[in-house]
């Protein structure tokens, strides 16, 4: 976690990996980089949002920005279509940004967001975008979770018990949001051209594991190094646990429910 945000998850080479790892996940799951009813012209811009590694830089002038550069690439690295920068899309989005891109794209918030005001940020992005603009966004949904073996039930309702873990991560508590996406945007004005709950085909169900596991190492590293004040607080016990999950990564499921959005602006 940088000292300057509070970012639950890694930004080291490891968690670069498991990010890069959960890209092909997507590209596995969806098939696809931009939702094929979005029209793809020579002069389109795209702008990504709370990127990690910038590992989509999709066809086109592509801007991938996020609160952090400690996971971009070296700039002599990227292609020329693409720039990053540095950008806080839960503050009100600067001027110079309003109304240039067709399609923002955003991926994995969940973690970012928690119980903040999920309308905020669509607020936020809607702002970029150019008439008639898309939003293009995929998101774990961790209310619907596939938990398979007794080990992964009994870690699963444990660290949900954890007070760390519901501020940082719980369902229950935080991210009812992921679920009603369509709907926020619905209410937001958009028109919802494409909405997907799924869970992962079999072919994919071990990625997700792997990399959701991984992805729970992280925050509770997160959660040890800021929490190790409260008294109480039993970490290491759910810690041995993951361990046990992660020994036996091959015999247990441990799945986020996959959700796809593609929401149209209907400013002209
Ligand atoms: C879980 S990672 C997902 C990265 C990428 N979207 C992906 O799917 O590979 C979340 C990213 O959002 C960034 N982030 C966190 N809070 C943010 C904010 N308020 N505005 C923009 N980016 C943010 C983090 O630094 C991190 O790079």
């Amino acid at each position: 976690m940088d000292a300057s945000d509070d970012y639950v998850l890694g930004r080291g080479a490891a968690e670069s990996v498991r990010l890069d790892a959960q890209h092909l996940l997507w590209r596995l799951h969806q098939g696809y980089l931009l939702h094929p009813s979005i029209s793809v012209t020579r002069d389109m811009r795209i702008a990504e949002v709370g990127t990690g590694t910038a590992s989509s830089p999709i066809q086109s002038s592509f801007m991938a920005t996020t609160i952090s550069d400690r996971q971009f690439p070296h700039h002599d690295l990227l292609p020329e279509n693409v720039t990053l920068g540095l950008l806080n899309s839960l503050e009100d989005t600067p001027s110079e940004l309003h109304d240039q891109y067709d399609v923002v794209h955003l991926r994995m918030w969940a973690s970012n967001l928690r119980s903040r005001n999920v309308n905020m940020l669509i607020q936020n992005i809607e702002k970029m975008l150019k008439p008639g603009g898309f939003i293009q966004w995929e998101e774990a949904d961790l209310m619907h979770q596939v938990v398979k073996t007794d080990a992964a039930t009994t870690f699963e309702a444990n660290i949900n018990e954890l007070p760390s873990f519901m501020k940082f991560a719980n369902p229950l508590f935080a991210l009812s949001w992921v679920h009603d996406l369509p709907k926020s945007f619905e209410l937001q004005g958009f028109e919802v051209k494409h909405a997907e709950h799924k869970v992962f085909q079999p072919s994919q169900v071990q990625l997700c594991t792997n990399t959701y596991l991984l992805a729970l190492k992280e925050i509770i590293a997160g959660i040890k190094s800021t929490s190790s004040q409260v008294p109480g607080l039993n970490i290491g016990s759910h810690e041995e646990a993951l361990a046990q999950l992660l020994e036996n990564h091959t015999r247990v499921v441990y799945n986020w429910g996959p959700l796809s959005l593609l929401a149209q602006t209907r400013r002209v």
